[in-house]
């Protein structure tokens, strides 16, 4: 694996990979402190056959005032470890002066509609950090591929958005959430949790599949759905910022349906002690 932290070196080796024909090129894009679902992405990538370039990058841009940023977890050493053992070709791991050379917020690029309700909504400005350091990451890696995960459910439907409007010739590709044996989805917020959080931390899960069961076997009141999840996250300890049923796209359904074309989701998000944590469940039809 080659570990590049500039945007020429990045240039020249992937250059030099094209013209060696190795394949597509197909980007995974994170924020380090890497666990196995980041890890599950690299995997979905490699299945593709091309070249696979991770980047590792914390992006100021992407969090709120009073946030985490200056506490995210930065653990290069290790993440390049978990890289090249996964089998990814090129870490690109740019500091932020290379990747905002004027400063972040010179040039940001806005994804509108899909970026107002759920996370949106709490987190303002958020998704036009992502969408601005997405697209600068596909002008400097120029991908046939970038893999996003389920988990940030919202994230990925934004991305696709981004894609489809601006014309960006990369095929996106979504990966199921990775969970821990107790149905919490891994993320690198969860090291956040007490022991005590960390034991009611997967009531997020079980509150949501229930959710998605109730809608499996037919009930399509979304409103009454969506307080009773709340409700059960609340007696559990667990404050919730939004609980929604949606369609797959994220647009508002009428009522909850189990019919395969609508795709339905149901997401939340949740305070946890000092953790804010997300998940989201797809309704099976049965
Ligand atoms: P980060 O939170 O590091 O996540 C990187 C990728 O890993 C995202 O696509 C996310 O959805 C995926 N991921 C995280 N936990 C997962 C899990 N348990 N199972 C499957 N996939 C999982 O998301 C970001 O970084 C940033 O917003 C980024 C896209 C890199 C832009 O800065």
């Amino acid at each position: 694996m080659q570990t590049l932290h500039d945007i020429a070196e990045l240039r020249r080796a992937l250059a030099a990979a094209r013209a060696a024909d190795r394949g597509p090129v197909c980007l995974v894009p994170t924020m380090g402190n890497l666990h196995a679902g980041h890890i599950a992405l690299v995997e979905a990538a490699r299945k593709l056959g091309g070249i696979v370039v991770a980047s590792v990058f914390v992006n100021p841009l992407q969090f709120g005032d009073g946030e985490d940023y200056d506490s995210y977890p930065r653990t290069l050493d290790q993440d390049a470890e978990r890289l090249a053992a996964a089998g990814v070709d090129v870490l690109y791991a740019p500091g932020s002066r290379v990747m905002y050379p004027l400063g972040p917020g010179v040039a940001t690029v806005r994804v509108e509609g899909v970026t107002e309700g759920l996370c949106g909504a709490r987190r303002p400005g958020h998704f036009a950090g992502v969408t601005t350091v997405v697209s600068m990451l596909f002008n400097q890696v120029q991908p046939d591929i970038a893999v996003f995960g389920e988990k940030d459910y919202q994230q990925l439907v934004v991305i696709r958005r981004l894609v489809a409007a601006l014309h960006w010739p990369v095929e996106i590709v979504g990966v199921p959430t990775l969970r821990e044996p107790d149905g919490l989805a891994m993320s690198s917020r969860n090291q956040y949790l007490t022991t005590e959080e960390r034991e009611l931390a997967p009531a997020l899960h079980a509150a949501l599949r229930e959710g998605a069961e109730r809608i499996a076997a037919g009930d399509t009141d979304a409103s009454a759905i969506e307080a009773d999840i709340a409700g059960r996250l609340q007696a559990r300890g667990l404050a919730p910022d939004y609980v929604e049923i949606r369609n797959g796209d994220l647009s508002r359904p009428d009522r909850a349906s189990a019919d395969p074309a609508a795709g339905q989701r149901v997401l939340a998000a949740v305070h946890l002690g000092r953790a804010r944590l997300i998940d989201n469940v797809a309704v099976a039809p049965r």
